[in-house]
C-alpha cells in the first residue's frame, strides 16, 4: 500500500480511482499528466477489500480528461453529492458537562486544595476563616480522619492543633509515629458553628475531597478518630461501642479500617484510654501482617 493511501485511509478518506477504461489511463497504465497511477490490479484490490464502494446509483461517472480530478484522492463529485464521514455528527454534538464529583476525582493535590480553598458548595463556606484541607506526608502508610475542625483549626488551617491535637499527638507517638509521618484530615473541611455536628449534607458535599485524598495517598491504613468519622467512613448508624475492636474495610482497595475513640472524649474520659490503646495496637498489628498493594509495591522493594 503507498504511503499516501495509508494515511488517506487512516483520515478516513475514501478513495476513487478512475475505471479500467477511462480515457485519463494510457495503455500503459500511466496517466496523460505522466505522473503514476496505482495500477488496475491495486485498483480491484482497494475496492474489494478495503471499502465498501458507494450505492451504485449515487457513484459519480468520470467525465473528459479536462474534468478529471487533479489527484486521485480527490473524488468527482455531482452537485449532489458529498462524502459523509460516520463521526461527524459526533464532532458536532457538544460534550456532556463533567460532574463536579468527577472533576475532583480527577484532581492533583494542587488543584484539589485550590478548589477546596474557594469551595461554597455547602453554608460552613460563610462562616469559616478558612479551609482545613489536612495535613502531612502525602505518601503516608497511615491516615488519619477526625470529624471537623474546631475553633483552633478553623483560625490556624490545619486540623487537630488544639487541645484535642495535643492528645492526638502522644497516642500516634505510643504507636512510634510522629504527627509528620501520618496524614491528617476530617471528614468536613470547614468549621461547623459552635462545633455542632456535621450534617449529612455538609459531609455529602465534603466527601469527593476527602475520597480524592485516600486515592492520592493510597494509605495502608485508616485510623477513624471517634463516632462521625468512623460513621461517614463506613455509612452506618451503628454505635461507635460496636465498630471499635475490630478491622473494617474501605473503598474499593479494602484498605483496612480501624476505628477509635476521639482524643476530644478521652480528655472527658480518661478512663478510656485503655481501650483507645487496645485500637491503636490492633492498628499497628493489622497494618504488620497486611500485605502491601500494587501501588506500594512498586515502590517498596
Ligand atoms: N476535632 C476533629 O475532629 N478534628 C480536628 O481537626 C480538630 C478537632
Amino acid at each position: 500500500m503507498t504511503d499516501k493511501r495509508f494515511y488517506l485511509e487512516a483520515l478516513g478518506i475514501p478513495l476513487w480511482l478512475p475505471r479500467p477504461n477511462h480515457p485519463s489511463l494510457t495503455r500503459e497504465g500511466h496517466t496523460d499528466d505522466h505522473s503514476p497511477r496505482p495500477l488496475m490490479e491495486e485498483a480491484s484490490e482497494v475496492r474489494a477489500s478495503d471499502s465498501p464502494p458507494p450505492p451504485a446509483a449515487k457513484r459519480p461517472e468520470m467525465r473528459a480528461d479536462t474534468d478529471s480530478p487533479p489527484d486521485d484522492w480527490i473524488p468527482p463529485m455531482d452537485d449532489d453529492w458529498e462524502p459523509v464521514f460516520e463521526s461527524d455528527d459526533n464532532d458536532l454534538a457538544p460534550a456532556p458537562p463533567m460532574s463536579r464529583e468527577t472533576r475532583i476525582a480527577r484532581m492533583d493535590w494542587e488543584g484539589l486544595k485550590a478548589e477546596a480553598r474557594q469551595c461554597a458548595a455547602c453554608e460552613l463556606c460563610a462562616t469559616r476563616t478558612q479551609v482545613v484541607f489536612g495535613v502531612g506526608d502525602h505518601q503516608a502508610e497511615w491516615l488519619v480522619i477526625g470529624e471537623a475542625p474546631g475553633a483552633d483549626e478553623d483560625r490556624q488551617g490545619e486540623p487537630f492543633v488544639g487541645r484535642a491535637g495535643k492528645l492526638l499527638n502522644p497516642m500516634l507517638l505510643a504507636i512510634g509515629l510522629q504527627r509528620e509521618q501520618v496524614y491528617i484530615a476530617n471528614i468536613l473541611k470547614c468549621r461547623p458553628p459552635q462545633n455542632r455536628e456535621p450534617t449529612p449534607a455538609e459531609a455529602a458535599q465534603c466527601r469527593p475531597f476527602l475520597q480524592r485524598q485516600i486515592e492520592l495517598i493510597q494509605p495502608r491504613i485508616i485510623l477513624a478518630v471517634g463516632r462521625i468519622a468512623a460513621q461517614n467512613l463506613l455509612e452506618t448508624d451503628t454505635q461507635i461501642g460496636k465498630l471499635r475492636g475490630r478491622v473494617h474495610r474501605f473503598g474499593a482497595s479494602r484498605i483496612p479500617l480501624v476505628v477509635t475513640y476521639h482524643p476530644a472524649y478521652l480528655l472527658r474520659s480518661p478512663r478510656e484510654k485503655r481501650k483507645a490503646w487496645d485500637d491503636l495496637r490492633l492498628a499497628r498489628r493489622t497494618l504488620a501482617t497486611e500485605p502491601l498493594g500494587p501501588a506500594r509495591r512498586s515502590i517498596d522493594p
